[in-house]
C-alpha cells in the first residue's frame, strides 16, 4: 500500500489525468506574458495547500514585482505535519507535475533557481524529482548556502529539510537554506520580498506547485469548471489508518465531508460510528458527527469553528474520549514549538500542562481557564503562527465536547462509554 511509509495516492481528476513527464503546461506558460499567467492563477483561485490557504497569485505576483536581478522559488516539501501524506505521495506518484509547477512559478516570479526543500525521511523523493528535471533535460544539483549561481536559465537545487514540525515554516526553511538554523525569523520583511539570500522568493508547497502545472495544462476555466466558486478545484486529503481504506485521495472541493469519509476511507476499522473529525490536523478544531455533511471547502469548515489547514482528517470514534485527543495535540505543540518566543513557550506548556491536569482530576474550572488561555493569547505575540495553531482545537473541545472534559475533572478517567 505504500513506499517507505508514503500512503497510496488515489488521484482524481487534476492529477489523475496528467502525463506526468511532460512539460505542457510550462510550454503554455511561455506562450503568455507574465501578466496574462499571473492572471491565469488568479482566475483559478488557487489557494496554498501548505495550510494557510494563501492565495498563489497574490504570492507570486509580489515575487515577480519585487525589485532584484536573482530570485528564488522554493518548494516546500518538509511535510512534518503528524499523519500528513500527500505531498511525499505526489513527489512519488506525480513528480513531473511537481518540477513543471515550480518551473511555471519561476517563469511567472522571474526566478533563476528552484529549490526542493525535501524531508530527509523520504530520500527517494530527490531521486524522483531529478529523475523528473533529467526527463526535461533541467540542470538539477544539490543546493548549498555557499553557492551562488549566475546562470540565467532555471536551474534546479535539492536540499534537505529536517525533521521537526517547524522546520516547514517558510521562514525556518529559508533560514535553513541560508546557512543558519531552522528556526522562524521576524517578517517583515517578508520572503516574497527579502526571502533566501535576502532575495525575493516565494515559497511554494508541493501540492500547490502540482496543481499550478495542471492549471497551465488545462487552463484556468477547465479548473474552475471542479469545486466550487469559492473553492475551486480538488484537495489532496489524507485519511489515516483508523478507517479501512487509509490513503492520501484527491477530492473535489464541495463534496459532503461525511460523504467524501465513507466512500473513499470507508467505516473505522474499529466499527464504531464517528464521534468527531479534525479535518486539518492539530490545528483545525473538531468537528460533531452532526457537522459532517458540511461542503469540503475552506469557508464551510471555518464557519464550522474548524480549519482544512492541509487536510489531515483524524477520524474520531464512539467509543474515543475527546480530552485523550486534546491532550496529544496540546504536548506536540508544546514539544515541537521553537523556544524562540516567549509566549508561544508559555501558551502552549500551559495548555499541556492544564489538559494533563484535567485528565488526572482536578477543579472544573481549569476548563474554562484553557478557554481563557487561548483567548488570552489570540495567537498573537509569536514570530510565526504556532503560537495560534491550539486555539481552534483546545476551544472546540471546550465548547462541543465539554462533558468529557467534565467527566475527566471530576472522575480523573474518561467516561466509561469512552474509555477505549
Ligand atoms: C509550524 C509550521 C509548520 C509548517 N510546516 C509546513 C510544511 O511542512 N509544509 C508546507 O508546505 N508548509 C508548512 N507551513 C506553512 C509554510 O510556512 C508556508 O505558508 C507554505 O509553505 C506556503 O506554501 P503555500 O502558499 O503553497 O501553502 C508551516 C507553517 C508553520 C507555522
Amino acid at each position: 500500500m505504500s513506499v517507505q511509509g508514503i500512503p497510496r495516492m488515489y488521484p482524481g481528476p487534476v492529477f489523475g489525468r496528467a502525463d506526468t513527464l511532460s512539460y505542457a503546461g510550462w510550454e503554455a506558460a511561455q506562450t503568455l506574458s507574465v501578466e496574462d499567467g499571473l492572471e491565469w492563477v488568479e482566475r483559478a483561485g488557487l489557494q496554498g495547500r501548505g495550510g494557510a490557504g494563501f492565495p498563489t497569485a497574490k504570492k507570486l505576483r509580489l515575487a515577480a514585482e519585487a525589485p532584484a536581478t536573482r530570485k528564488y522559488i522554493v518548494i516546500n516539501g518538509a511535510e512534518d505535519e503528524p499523519g500528513s501524506g500527500k505531498d511525499h505521495a505526489l513527489l512519488e506518484q506525480c513528480p513531473g507535475l511537481v518540477v513543471e509547477g515550480a518551473l511555471i512559478a519561476s517563469l511567472l516570479v522571474g526566478a533563476q533557481e528552484v529549490i526542493f526543500y525535501l524531508s530527509e525521511l523520504y530520500p527517494s523523493s530527490s531521486a524522483r524529482v531529478r529523475e523528473a528535471a533529467a526527463a526535461g533535460d533541467i540542470p538539477c544539483a544539490a543546493w548549498s548556502a555557499t553557492h551562488d549561481s549566475t546562470s540565467q536559465s532555471t536551474e534546479l537545487r535539492i536540499a534537505g529539510a529536517p525533521s521537526t514540525y517547524i522546520s516547514g515554516e517558510d521562514t525556518a526553511a529559508l533560514a535553513l537554506l541560508s546557512g543558519g538554523r531552522a528556526l522562524p525569523t521576524e517578517r517583515p520583511p517578508y520572503p516574497v520580498t527579502e526571502g533566501l539570500m535576502r532575495r525575493p522568493t516565494a515559497v511554494l508547497n508541493v501540492e500547490t506547485a502540482a496543481t499550478l502545472a495542471v492549471i497551465f495544462r488545462e487552463g484556468p476555466a477547465w479548473y474552475c469548471d471542479l469545486g466550487t466558486s469559492s473553492s475551486p478545484g480538488t484537495l489532496l486529503c489524507t485519511l489515516g489508518d483508523e478507517l479501512e481504506r487509509p490513503g492520501v485521495y484527491e477530492v473535489e472541493f464541495g463534496r459532503s465531508i461525511r460523504e467524501m469519509l465513507f466512500s473513499c476511507g470507508g467505516q473505522l476499522r474499529s466499527g464504531q460510528a464517528i464521534r468527531a473529525v479534525l479535518p486539518g490536523g492539530p490545528s483545525s478544531g473538531f468537528l460533531t458527527a452532526d457537522e459532517l455533511d458540511a461542503p469540503l471547502d475552506h469557508a464551510s469548515v471555518r464557519g464550522l469553528g474548524s480549519a482544512l489547514g492541509c487536510a489531515v482528517f483524524g477520524v474520531i470514534g464512539e467509543d474515543e474520549c475527546v480530552l485523550e485527543r486534546l491532550l496529544d495535540i496540546c504536548e506536540f505543540f508544546a514539544q515541537e514549538q521553537c523556544g524562540q518566543c516567549p509566549p508561544c513557550r508559555m501558551e502552549t506548556n500551559m495548555l499541556a500542562k492544564l489538559v494533563g491536569q484535567i485528565r488526572g482530576g482536578a477543579p472544573s474550572i481549569l476548563i474554562d481557564k484553557l478557554s481563557e488561555v487561548v483567548e488570552f493569547a489570540n495567537g498573537q505575540g509569536g514570530i510565526c503562527s504556532l503560537i495560534g495553531m491550539p486555539r481552534l482545537p483546545v476551544s472546540s473541545a471546550v465548547q462541543k465536547f465539554r462533558p468529557d472534559l467534565e467527566h475527566h475533572a471530576l472522575h480523573g478517567a474518561c467516561a466509561p462509554s469512552h474509555a477505549r
